[in-house]
């Protein structure tokens, strides 16, 4: 599984991308407001600090509009994915990125039925968004499970980017019904390392190994 970081905060994700487990960047207009920065400067530092693909957001709501921010995005660096809305001018622009041999992220997906359509529409990624169906009411994960068997049973390309991952659980889970990435929030990343019964074993073992007077080196 394909571990990404949906972040804008430069010195998060290179201090993630040190470890060697993050394996693309997703941003979205909100993360980019949060920075406070310009995007285009954003988006390159981020390029520059991690090889796999950097997911960047249009804002134009109309397909045309869609195509110039894409085409403009897309020269800032070449692992950036363009990330379109699940509208219809959002699938007309994706399936023209897709005949330029441009990458996108299919965002804002809430139900099965989109995300069939961004398949055909020849998208890169399909983000499905677990927390913000869990907000409501519904199992966000119940949509990740019925995406999977709807691309295997037609070998669909998209790749299944769980996003709005808001918890551990929800990565693992994610991981379980065969989600092909899943875009983290830094401070749930660093959760992912985590366990309390680790940190217990640890304190004993290296409180017994005090006890020994032993050095290995
Ligand atoms: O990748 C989409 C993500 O940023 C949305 O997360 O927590 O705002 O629902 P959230």
């Amino acid at each position: 599984m394909q571990l990404f970081l949906d972040s804008t905060d430069v010195a998060a994700i290179k201090d993630l991308a040190a470890t060697g487990l993050v394996d693309g960047i997703t941003t979205n207009p909100t993360l980019i407001a949060k920075s406070g920065r310009p995007m285009a400067k954003v988006i390159a530092e981020i390029c520059a600090a991690v090889e796999g693909p950097v997911s960047a957001e249009v804002t134009a709501q109309d397909t045309a509009g869609m195509l110039d921010e894409g085409r403009k995005l897309a020269t800032i660096a070449p692992n950036v994915v363009i990330k379109v809305p699940l509208t219809r001018d959002g699938l007309i622009a994706c399936r023209e990125f897709a005949h330029e041999g441009i990458s996108t992220n299919v965002t804002l997906c809430f139900s099965a039925a989109q995300a069939l359509l961004a398949a055909k529409a020849g998208a890169a990624y399909i983000s499905p968004f677990i927390g913000r169906l869990d907000d409501v009411g519904a199992d966000g994960m119940d949509l990740i499970v019925e995406i999977r068997a709807i691309y295997d049973n037609y070998d669909f390309d998209t790749e299944i980017l769980a996003a709005s991952i808001r918890t551990p659980t929800h990565v693992t889970n994610a991981a379980i019904a065969g989600a092909d990435c899943a875009t983290i929030p830094p401070d749930v990343f660093n959760d992912l390392f985590k366990h309390p019964l680790t940190e217990r074993g640890l304190d004993q073992f290296m409180k017994d190994w005090a006890k020994t007077g032993q050095s290995i080196l």
